[in-house]
């Protein structure tokens, strides 16, 4: 339980209970310091492609994006993301089952809504996505989390997974690939997965935002396309990282026709819906070449061979987990001081001008998360840096 503030105006337990968040802590502790090489946001620094930016401006200038679209989204768009999921994710998908949404997160946040009552139990592997855990506090449920293992590229646990089930699990959450640790789930985890599912009547949840980002011949599957898994998994997307988008607020969910109008319920008070400007946009980033997507990800890939290249000199420093995906690592700080990963992250960008996020912010203290989407010049700077310093 976190410490309860002493705050004088009524705020609800659950927001004045909830930590600041770590990585935007370091964001703006960051803007104090000169220069800094900053590997702190999972956030592409390429720019959003050309072809798309100009749907935008035709959109806007056609008259199209000014009002509201469908709560779920242009017709169009569905069908073209029905399309997509057939095709890349193998997920037999029509449009009615899909809801365009807020970027990934607000979808996330819709579905968690829609499934949990105050007290459910929702297990989330970790190290994982800190938002994810918020959501689940949001919603009034409790997050119940679960160690990957990390000798073995942070996979899932599964014996410790199945053991964590109790009466009031309601649903699995996780990202795969994921962020930090930029793990890849292998098929027989996924499987192991819809098992538990099956026999504990559980749903499950995946934020699949870096599905186009596998390396070395590793592939992202889809739980929704296993036999019998459709009807009780709600499986979230996003254009914002496929398409270095991430300021244009736009992905989607995609669940059965019993659950998608539920969370369609929970959406509108959230959203409405989605930015209709970033849809038409997205409907041209869907349609067109996917030639972008395959150099991000080259570029991804070739940015963390330099990262582990510099990490290995750092060997007295950091032990690290090759990321099989997503464009993010979650080294570990072989250093004493390292177990408080704020302090260590603190430390390191006010003394050495380096930014990262500290390992607690995502569950797991002496580790750091550094993210691998920005220039090799960035990479090359941080780490001249770091060698500098230890
Ligand atoms: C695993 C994961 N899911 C979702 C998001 C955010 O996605 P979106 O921009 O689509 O809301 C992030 C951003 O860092 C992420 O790492």
């Amino acid at each position: 339980m976190h410490k309860k503030k002493d705050i004088s105006v009524p705020i609800s337990d659950r927001i004045s209970q909830m930590p600041k968040s770590a990585i935007h802590e370091m964001t703006s502790l960051s803007k104090e310091v000169d220069d800094v090489a900053f590997l702190s946001w999972a956030k592409p620094t390429s720019d959003t492609p050309e072809y798309i930016k100009k749907a935008a401006i035709k959109a806007i200038e056609e008259g199209k994006t000014s009002g509201y679209s469908e709560p779920i989204g242009i017709y169009e768009l569905r069908e073209e993301i029905a399309k997509k999921l057939k095709k890349v994710n193998h997920i037999e998908a029509s449009c009615d089952e899909i809801i365009v949404t807020v970027g990934a997160i607000e979808g996330l946040a819709a579905a968690i809504m829609a499934v949990i009552d105050p007290g459910d139990e929702v297990i989330i592997p970790v190290p994982g996505y800190s938002t994810h855990i918020r959501q689940v506090e949001i919603a009034s449920g409790k997050p119940v989390c679960v160690p990957t293992i990390e000798k073995e590229g942070f996979c899932l646990d599964i014996e410790k997974i199945k053991d964590a089930i109790t009466d009031k699990t309601k649903a699995i959450l996780f990202s795969d690939p994921n962020n930090p640790t930029g793990s890849v789930y292998s098929k027989e985890e996924l499987e192991a997965i819809a098992a538990i599912s099956h026999k504990n009547n559980l749903i499950i949840i995946t934020d699949e935002a870096y599905e186009y980002f596998t390396f070395d011949g590793y592939k992202h599957y889809s739980i929704a396309s296993f036999p019998d898994m459709k009807e009780r998994v709600i499986s979230s997307f996003t254009f914002t990282k496929t398409y270095a988008m991430t300021g244009w607020r736009i992905g989607y969910v995609h669940s059965s026709k019993e659950l998608i109008p539920q969370i369609k319920k929970a959406h509108i008070p959230l959203a409405i819906c989605a930015p209709v400007v970033s849809q038409y946009a997205v409907l041209e980033a869907i349609k067109g070449s996917q030639e972008c997507v395959n150099d991000f990800r080259e570029h991804y890939k070739k940015a963390r061979d330099l990262m582990c290249k510099r990490l290995d000199r750092l060997n007295h420093v950091f032990e690290y987990q090759k990321p099989k995906g997503s464009y993010l690592m979650f080294p570990k700080i072989l250093l004493n001081e390292g177990k408080d990963s704020l302090a260590f992250a603190k430390r390191l960008l006010k003394e050495a001008h380096v930014s990262t996020t500290p390992g607690v912010a995502f569950g797991k203290e002496s580790h750091l998360r550094m993210s691998f989407c920005v220039s090799e010049e960035t990479i090359n700077k941080a780490f001249d840096r770091m060698e500098d310093y230890f």
